[in-house]
């Protein structure tokens, strides 16, 4: 067994961010125990927290400690307190900026419905399918970074925000996309509103264009309102969606409800600096600092971390083992409790599944890995 020693950013954020990145932490720290690995992590201040401490979501200190790490680890942004701040000066400008300055320009959020959960998914599904999909969002440009105006007042104020896309753009994005299918089930669903906008013709134009180049992937256009339509008429037809940055944030919270939870589902966001991982809910105000959200988001974050930015994928699948043998023990934290199951708290859940992990490398120790 090669030892790794590795320094992870910790930029937990609001809310619920504390939380849950406290749980994946305390995973990834079992993890190096039970696999011999040294992880360091480095704190550091974001979002609403850092504006209250020096006006400013996103630090120059931690920006510059983020592009160190050999990965950064996000919880989530936001807050009533901080709404009313002008749009740059919010929380959310500060997770822009860092997404922009670390050249993070793919996020792929994988959507599975894991099989103990198989009852909480709310469509019908037919008895040999299921829902395995990975929405690759494009991260760095579209209508989130496009030009912004306003002006006027009374009845004339307006404010406009453009989606601009660049051939280079969309290629950089579709190419990895492409890759990821070929991967996976050899399915890509290339989703736009090309029979509206501009900006999406040329994505379509672009992305059909390069699937020359990748003859075993089989690329479908579909536009966005009939793939909401579709993401929940029968989901199992999902493989790996490629969308712009505004249709994949959208869709993504509409898929993640497949799953059973938003609070299940990580991302992780490569590019030209330091891989980013975040679990894809916000900061649910409304759970914060109850020790009830659910942690998972951000433990399966902590998995792909260790096979993307690691290399380590024993034990990223053994952190994947550790969540699911839980949920089939029957813990569940609320947003995913039925009858019969065990309803415990964020931190709780966290410990067991750090338990069950310690557990997996034990036996994996005595019967041999790779079993
Ligand atoms: P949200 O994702 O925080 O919450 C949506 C719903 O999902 C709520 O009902 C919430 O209780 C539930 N939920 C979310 N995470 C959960 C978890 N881990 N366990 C159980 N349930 C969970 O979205 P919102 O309410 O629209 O936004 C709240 C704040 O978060 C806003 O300030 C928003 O801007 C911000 N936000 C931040 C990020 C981020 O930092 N990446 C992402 C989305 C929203
Ligand atoms: C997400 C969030 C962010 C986004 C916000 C908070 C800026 O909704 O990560 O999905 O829109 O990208
Ligand atoms: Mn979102």
């Amino acid at each position: 067994m090669t030892a790794v020693k590795k320094t992870f950013a910790v930029v937990a954020g609001d809310g619920i961010g504390p939380e849950v990145i406290r749980a994946a932490v305390s995973v990834l720290r079992q993890c190096a125990r039970a696999f011999g690995h040294r992880f360091e992590f480095v704190d550091l201040p974001f979002g609403g927290a850092a504006i209250d401490r020096c006006a400013d979501p996103l630090p120059a200190e931690t920006l510059d400690a983020c592009r160190k790490a050999d990965a950064v680890l996000l919880g989530a942004v936001g807050g009533a307190k901080w709404d009313s701040q002008p749009l740059a000066r919010r929380p959310e400008a500060g997770l822009l900026r860092l997404r922009k300055e670390l050249g993070l320009y793919i996020n792929v959020r994988p959507v599975k419905l894991l099989e103990p959960l198989r009852s909480m998914c709310p469509v019908r599904l037919r008895e040999n399918e299921s829902v395995d999909m990975e929405i690759i969002r494009e991260l760095a440009g579209g209508i989130y970074f496009g030009e912004r105006r306003s002006g006027g007042s009374g009845a004339e104020e307006f404010a406009a925000d453009t989606e601009f896309y660049s051939v280079k753009e969309i290629e950089r994005v579709a190419q990895y996309s492409f890759r990821r299918a070929a991967a996976r089930r050899k399915r890509l669903a290339g989703i736009d509103k090309a029979n509206v906008l501009a900006s999406s013709r040329l994505w379509r134009k672009t992305v059909e264009r390069l699937a020359r180049d990748f003859p075993e992937v089989k690329l479908e256009s579909i536009y966005v309102d009939n793939a909401a339509l579709q993401l929940v008429l029968r989901p199992a037809q999902f493989d790996v969606i490629l969308t712009s940055n505004m249709f994949g944030d959208i869709l993504s919270d509409e898929a993640a409800a497949l799953a059973g939870s938003i609070g299940l589902i990580p991302s992780m966001s490569l590019g030209n600096g330091s891989a980013l991982y975040e679990p894809i809910h916000g900061s649910a105000p409304q759970l914060a600092g109850k020790d009830s959200a659910d942690p998972i988001g951000a433990i399966l974050c902590a998995a792909m971390l260790l096979r993307e930015s690691c290399g380590l994928e024993r034990e990223a699948a053994a952190v994947e083992a550790a969540v699911e043998g839980v949920l089939y023990a029957g813990f569940r934290t609320p947003d995913i409790a039925e009858s019969g199951s065990r309803t415990v708290g964020c931190s709780e859940m966290a410990a067991q599944i750090s338990s069950a992990l310690a557990e997996h490398a034990v036996e994996a120790e005595t019967y041999g890995w790779g079993v």
